[in-house]
């Protein structure tokens, strides 16, 4: 008899990470060749059977029905010989579920993104103990349903990627999303222990589907800013429409990081987009400022003490990370200058340098570090997503006098 299938051999991992993330049928079967070496085997018809579809969840059922039938059509092609236990499987997906059965579903689906750590990596500080690391995220089968924030787009699969590689930027940080779509980066963000963890989106329907999501993968969700909870798995959810977002409604956040995925696309929203980037990355204008840990003894708020507004620092970036040192005459006292990170793809050049021109009116700084601070390739079984694709900016308020 012949052997069985590792599951835990990298092209087996593969396979089964495309099938829970719902990737299309083609890269399914593209996975299953390369686990037969070319051609889909009997193992690998019985890999599919024994872990891939043992506890599919009702959810999955009209798109299992595509790949089967895809699956027993190239095996059948190759003159291969189809599991009987497949033929059947496919049968009761033809019988059970109709086409029509999906739009009854409410188009929800429940897509599960593995973040696959590759040997050498498990010293990661993300990632002490396993090698895989799960999410399940409900998402919508309408891309444009929830303002399309109900989807998972390319850039917050990378600043996932980013998150779990650079741990050290987020961690014992606090993290403030904006757009934050399906909540995968709260959920990185949770993952690498940053200090907290403030998610918001302008769409009341992706905001509810973000929430459920955070439960989903056991998080607790807050909807109050104001209430001081020192529970490690909180993460709290703010409806923040950029248009309406103001000073006092930011004044609470005072981030030491800004993260945003896939926000610059609609000309429209850009100038209220910036003017939000800002106020929290300005945050001298948010009415009194944060003190780094180091600088416990001394005043937190050396605005008030000198009754001014336009303190200058010096930024020192030596570290890839950005730390603020204030000319104020008071050496000792030093904060972490906040920084964005917005993740992009470029859809249309005319808004993206829209987007760098408004930057640039409001003091912004935007440095462009995509070949520079590069994650790990930790989702290579999707095909859907090509990290390359997507460019990261580091963005910090140039009210700053840079030291470098
Ligand atoms: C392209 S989606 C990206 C979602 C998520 N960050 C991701 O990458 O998967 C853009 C997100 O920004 C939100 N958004 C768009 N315009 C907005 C606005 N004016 N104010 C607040 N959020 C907005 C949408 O609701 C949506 O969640």
């Amino acid at each position: 008899m012949e052997q069985e299938l590792d599951p835990s051999v990298p092209c087996c991992q593969h396979l089964l990470s495309a099938i829970l993330a719902m990737e299309p049928s083609e890269c399914l079967i593209s996975h299953a060749r390369a686990c037969g070496g070319g051609s889909i085997t009997d193992q690998v018809q019985q890999f599919i059977s024994d872990h891939c579809l043992s506890t599919p969840g009702d959810f999955h059922a009209p798109y299992l029905k595509t790949f089967l039938k895809k699956l027993i059509t190239q095996v059948e092609f190759d003159r291969g010989c189809v599991l009987d236990h497949l033929y059947e499987l496919y049968a009761h997906y033809i019988s059970s579920f109709k086409d029509d059965s999906l739009g009854k579903r409410d188009g929800r689906i429940c897509k599960r993104i593995s973040f696959l750590f590759p040997d050498g990596c498990s010293e990661l500080l993300s990632f002490p103990h396993s090698r895989v690391l799960v999410f399940s995220l409900q998402c919508s089968l309408n891309m444009l349903e929830g303002d399309t924030g109900c989807s998972i787009w390319p850039s917050s699969l990378f600043l996932s990627e980013l998150i779990l590689s650079h741990p050290e930027l987020f961690s014992n940080k606090s993290c403030f999303e904006i757009g934050s779509g399906v909540g995968l980066v709260g959920l990185c963000l949770a993952h690498v222990k940053a200090s907290k963890v403030i998610l918001s989106d302008g769409d009341l329907s992706t905001l509810a589907n973000m929430k459920f999501n955070l439960e989903l993968n056991h998080l607790n969700v807050e909807d109050d800013m104001l209430q001081r909870n020192k529970d490690p798995n909180m993460v709290k959810c703010l409806h923040l429409p950029w248009e309406s977002a103001s000073e006092s409604q930011l004044q609470d956040i005072m981030p030491d990081v800004v993260l945003g995925a896939d926000v610059i696309y609609d000309p429209v929203c850009l100038p209220h987009l910036v003017r939000v980037l800002a106020m929290l990355l300005n945050q001298t204008n948010l009415g009194s400022c944060r003190q780094h840990a180091s600088c416990k003894g001394h005043s937190p708020n050396i605005e008030h003490e000198n009754g001014e507004h336009n303190h200058e620092y010096a930024i020192d970036k030596s570290d890839g990370g950005c730390k603020a040192i204030y000319n104020d005459g008071s050496s000792s006292l030093s904060k972490e200058a906040p920084v964005a990170y917005i993740a992009y793809v470029i859809r249309n050049i005319e808004t993206f340098n829209y987007f760098l021109s408004l930057g640039k009116q409001a003091n912004l700084d935007i440095v462009d570090l995509t070949d520079s601070l590069k994650p790990v390739n930790l989702l290579c079984y999707m095909k859907s997503y090509n990290q390359a694709t997507v460019r990261l900016l580091r963005i910090t308020c140039s009210n700053i006098r840079n030291i470098q």
